[in-house]
């Protein structure tokens, strides 16, 4: 069961901040590379250009890092008043060592304490709830949440099928006690583990640590069943979404913005048609970032950061490995 915050205290999102890599892959690039097509990518997917963070000594930390820089300059604030760092990440800098306390660190957050989220493309929308959580319990009143993923770390770029659709950024939020009233309102969270035989990593996990087998079989890059995750995404996302409205008593007319996952330009269009709402009405960055798994959301806040205004009712929803999925409703603050 999901319930309405019961708490007096509301979070809201105050300041946005971000970073994606200066190197462009263009679909003409990707035809040198594989089989396919500018054609064939931009009809199937919407994706015209992702980002790359090609130097390979830096990982998923250096654009978080830069993400929540971004943020902290922005607002002026002190990093020691942060109180929890939360990194949404499938693509941690190693797989043991929290990413997100090194990230407290080098930002200077010293009286902190970060944890990583994994829940693949929902990551994010799942840790607006766990930051919101937080500050409604009183006990924090700055959480700096974070969305980031280096996916050209786990792609296998002579595989057609994954090798267009994913590209590198970071995004970061933070969340505080609402003095206007507005903020995060409702969610509805869901997953489903048997949806993971469709979109994995199998290998260097307790199932299948790393051996010569693993590495030979390519069992360290991600694997997708596109049609199938395509089929999920679009009516769980779509289901989330009708819960949150009518549980909330909202409509297509009062919704600002639905800012939902960026998998495939295919499957934002196809949940928009459901709900009924208007291209206008609808984030999209996909074009020029492609899918940057759970950074996509707050990357879809800064770019549109500029067009909100308080009391904005915005729609949030994602689909991803797992699966995990969800909607999320919360109004804008500033
Ligand atoms: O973010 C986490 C959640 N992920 C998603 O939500 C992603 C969901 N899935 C998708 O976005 C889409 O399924 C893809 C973009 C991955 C694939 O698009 P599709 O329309 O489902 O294509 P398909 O897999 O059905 O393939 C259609 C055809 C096949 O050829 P045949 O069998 O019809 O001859 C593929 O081999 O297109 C071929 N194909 C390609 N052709 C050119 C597959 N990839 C490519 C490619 N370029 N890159």
């Amino acid at each position: 069961m999901n319930y309405i915050n019961p708490s007096p205290i509301k979070a809201a999102i105050t300041a946005v901040g971000a970073y994606v890599p200066e190197e462009k892959l263009t679909n003409a690039e990707l035809e040198k590379m594989v089989d396919t097509n500018d054609d064939w990518i931009v009809v199937r997917t919407g994706i015209k250009e992702r980002r790359i963070l090609k130097d390979s000594s830096k990982g998923t930390s250096f654009m978080a890092i830069k993400a929540a820089e971004d943020l902290l300059s922005k607002r002026n604030l002190n990093p020691k008043e942060i109180d929890a760092v939360i990194l949404a990440s499938i693509t941690p800098d190693m797989n043991v060592a929290a990413t997100a306390a090194y990230v407290a660190s080098e930002i200077g957050a010293t009286n902190a304490f970060g944890y990583d989220l994994q829940a693949a493309c929902s990551g994010f929308l799942y840790g607006m709830s766990n930051s919101s959580n937080m500050i409604a319990s009183g006990r924090y009143k700055k959480v700096l949440l974070i969305g980031a993923d280096k996916m050209s770390s786990i792609i296998d770029y002579s595989d057609r099928t994954t090798s267009i659709i994913f590209g590198d950024g970071a995004g970061a939020v933070l969340f505080e006690p609402s003095e206007s009233g507005y903020g995060l309102e409702d969610e509805f969270l869901r997953s489903d583990g048997t949806g993971r035989t469709f979109l994995n990593i199998k290998g260097g996990g307790s199932l299948f640590p790393t051996s010569e087998e693993t590495l030979k079989r390519g069992m360290h890059n991600l694997y997708q069943d596109g049609k199938t995750v395509f089929k999920y995404a679009v009516s769980e996302m779509a289901n989330a979404i009708e819960q949150i409205l009518k549980r909330n008593d909202i409509n297509q007319e009062k919704i600002s913005y639905l800012v939902p996952h960026q998998a495939n330009k295919r499957i934002i269009d196809a949940i928009a048609k459901r709900i009924g709402l208007p291209d206008e009405k609808v984030m999209s960055n996909i074009e020029y970032y492609g899918n940057t798994t759970a950074a996509t959301l707050p990357l879809l806040l800064k770019d549109y950061e500029s067009k909100l205004s308080p009391g904005d009712r915005l729609v949030f929803a994602a689909f991803g490995g797992g699966f995990t999925w969800g909607a999320a409703y919360l109004t804008w603050t500033y």
